[in-house]
């Protein structure tokens, strides 16, 4: 380990671990990454980031994906600041809501009503109650990550067996295999919870199918469009591929970074929520709403959405040229706006490679693997972040020249790697 380089951020890991269990959060435990990484971050500005050793690095994961504008965008920030002087928490309800909720009406095919929340997983989880509540039935049937909460969390510790018998799930891409789960628990499944597409992209017809069974089992269709609204455009992946659902969540990118969510979706469905609690004490802030407001402004003002393509089109293009020209196996999945590098070839993956990485594996051969550790080894200690198990993300304020450094370091990178197995 380079121990120099990242002395700061080894020393309080130690101390992390003796005040938190694990040290720090799982996501974001160096287990995740490569042995180079450092393990605490100290500030970030536009698309780069800077760790508490004062290295900086070209940020290709944006803390997940909430940060669609760049990090400290002046603008957002200052909105938050007026809003901070103001106060931002009170007993009744901000008029920024209503300004906020209109906005997404607007602009989101499925959205007739709007509920704010504040996380990814309140959304998910907020909708899935509304679904039960809608249909009077319980079983809810999902395909992607939703959030940590208990009917979503990947993990089973702690898990109610009634709330697991209660989840199920089907494969992407694979209608049989949903409508077979529909078949088996028919009249018990309230709703398909969904992730549009992660790094598969949907074959032609897969999504029009999914909607087609959800009509024909009375269930409803949710779209988790936590990760692709509005990156993949300003009315989610929903307005892309023309397929609307009946609800919809959002949360990352909306705010560029600050915490708030909603739940948008078809009037009839969303009034149920009345019949259940689905309240909390900083729902009301307007911190987040201030940002939403000024973010999706901002992204409309610029045309970001062009700009995110652009950039992850030329991320994508030069890396798959450089892992052509190198003759090294490996892969770039997914949409431009959210790449994912594998090695090996997906072709030779087993059929639960997507389950193995969300569990922190990698599928590939153990060549491909030493491959993929040196590979972002060498990339981490030169300035590029990338994720090895994730995929990633762009911003407003990756430019071209972040691009071509980028490139630059994942040939140095790539040589070195392959030199080293
Ligand atoms: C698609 C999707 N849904 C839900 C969530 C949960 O969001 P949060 O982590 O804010 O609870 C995530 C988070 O990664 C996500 O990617």
């Amino acid at each position: 380990m380079n121990s120099d380089r990242l002395e700061q951020s080894h020393k309080l890991f130690e101390l992390a671990k003796s005040l938190m269990p694990g040290g720090v959060q799982k996501a974001r435990r160096p287990s995740n990454f490569s042995q180079n990484y450092p393990v605490f971050m100290e500030r970030g500005k536009g698309a780069h980031i800077y760790d508490v050793d004062g290295n900086e690095y070209i940020d290709w994961l944006l803390s997940y994906g909430p940060i669609v504008l760049g990090h400290c965008y002046p603008k957002v920030d200052q909105a938050v600041i007026v809003e901070i002087n103001k106060g931002f928490l009170f007993d009744l309800t901000p008029p920024l809501q209503l300004t906020l909720a209109q906005k997404l009406i607007d602009l989101i095919p499925c959205a007739e009503k709007v509920l704010f929340v504040n996380t990814g997983s309140g959304a998910t989880s907020a909708a899935v109650r509304i679904a039960r509540i809608y249909t009077g039935r319980s079983m809810v049937v999902r395909w992607g990550y939703h959030g940590w909460h208990d009917w979503s969390c990947p993990s089973q510790a702690g898990i109610p067996r009634s709330t697991l018998r209660d989840v199920l799930t089907f494969s992407y891409n694979d209608l049989d295999s949903l409508e077979n789960v529909l078949e088996e628990n028919g009249g018990k499944v309230a709703c398909i919870i969904m992730m549009p597409l992660e790094i598969e992209l949907p074959k032609p017809g897969f999504l029009e199918g999914v909607r087609e069974l959800a009509n024909a089992y009375g269930v409803v269709l949710i779209f988790d469009e936590v990760r692709s609204w509005p990156r993949m455009s300003l009315g989610g992946a929903q307005e892309y591929y023309g397929i609307t659902p009946d609800m919809t969540t959002l949360s990352k990118g909306i705010a560029n970074g600050y915490p708030i969510s909603a739940v948008v979706g078809k009037e009839e469905i969303m009034a149920v929520a009345e019949k259940s609690t689905i309240s909390a004490t900083y729902f009301p802030s307007t911190l987040g709403l201030a940002a939403a407001l000024t973010t999706i402004k901002e992204l409309e003002d610029t045309q970001a959405i062009d700009h995110l393509w652009r950039m992850g089109k030329q991320l994508g293009d030069g890396l798959k040229d450089i892992i052509e020209g190198k003759r090294v196996k490996a892969e770039i999945l997914g949409l431009p706006i959210m790449p994912f590098l594998i090695f090996g070839r997906k072709a030779d993956y087993d059929k639960v490679w997507y389950e193995r990485i969300y569990q922190g594996g990698d599928p590939g051969t153990k060549e491909d693997k030493r491959l993929m550790n040196s590979f972002y080894d060498e990339t981490i200690k030169r300035g590029v972040f990338f994720h090895p198990r994730h995929h990633w993300f762009t911003c407003l304020s990756h430019t071209e020249d972040d691009v071509r450094k980028t490139l630059q370091v994942t040939e140095e990178a790539l040589d070195i790697a392959k030199k080293r197995i």
